[in-house]
């Protein structure tokens, strides 16, 4: 599928931008073929240095992840990727809950009636939240952790209500991770997963959580300062990320 894609030739004419590239970050566009709609990460445009290496890095981690998760409903399926240049991966209906929750605010700002506000709200049901924890447990089972599930832009709700996620760059997997101290790292990776779908409850729908849920979003946040490893972890994807601004 996709086979004869070329992302050099994509353009407003023939594809969708859905997101416009920074230094840091490829364009993301949507691309239809026999009725089937797909993302294509474009590293192709970015400069020779971070395509090479930075691209091929992510684009070869994206695609390791999404092979050992091939099959989960719920985890979109790679289609093709072209080494050193894109990825191209099953396009999900729906929304990703940063756009999601801005929505919210600015319906709740500029005035819209309460009972849409309210609608919108509730498609972040409790079988929403029941059905991203099976999912999660399903992803640990086949032995990957996400690692970025904090960040809303990667959890897509469907327009079938069902959670997808996406952005596996930062995965781990657990046959990675054997030895001391990654095999500690891979088991707090494994609650933070946890705790992005509790937070996301929290922040969203506090009418669904569990007073333990509730306690356990609080302890995160006023450990947050002082806990070393979350603190490690920030200041470790900050240096990568001047790093790769210096190579763009
Ligand atoms: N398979 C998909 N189907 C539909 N939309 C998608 C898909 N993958 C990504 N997107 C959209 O593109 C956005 C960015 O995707 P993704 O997180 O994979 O890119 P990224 O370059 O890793 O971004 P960031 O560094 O900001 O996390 C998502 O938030 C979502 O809106
Ligand atoms: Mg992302």
């Amino acid at each position: 599928m996709f086979d004869t894609l070329n992302p050099s030739d994509l353009n407003e004419s023939n594809a969708r931008l859905l997101r416009e590239p920074t230094k840091t970050r490829p364009p993301i566009w949507i691309v239809k073929e026999g009725g089937k709609k797909a993302v294509v990460k474009d590293f192709s445009r970015q400069g020779w240095l971070y395509r090479n290496i930075v691209g091929r890095i992510l684009i070869w981690r994206e695609r390791k992840a999404y092979e050992m998760l091939q099959g989960i409903q719920g985890v979109p399926c790679l289609y093709r990727t072209i080494p050193g240049k894109a990825l191209i991966i099953e396009a999900i209906d729906g929304q990703d809950l940063r756009t999601f929750e801005r929505e919210l605010i600015s319906m709740a700002q500029d005035g819209s009636e309460t009972s849409a506000l309210e609608e919108k709200k509730k498609l972040l049901s409790l079988d929403f939240f029941l059905n991203i924890k099976k999912l999660v447990d399903e992803i640990h089972e086949r032995g990957a952790v996400h690692c970025d599930l904090k960040r809303t832009p990667n959890i897509m709700i469907g327009k079938d209500g069902n959670p997808y996620i996406v952005d596996w760059a930062a995965f781990i997997a657990k046959n990675e991770a054997r030895i001391f101290p990654l095999n500690i790292l891979y088991k707090r990776f494994l609650q933070d997963d946890y705790l992005s779908i509790t937070k996301l409850k929290v922040n969203n729908r506090p009418d669904l959580a569990t007073e333990e849920e509730h306690q356990a979003y609080k302890d995160y946040k006023a450990g947050r300062e002082e806990a070393g490893f979350e603190r490690t972890i920030r200041e470790f994807r900050k240096k990568i990320r001047t790093l790769l601004k210096k190579m763009a």
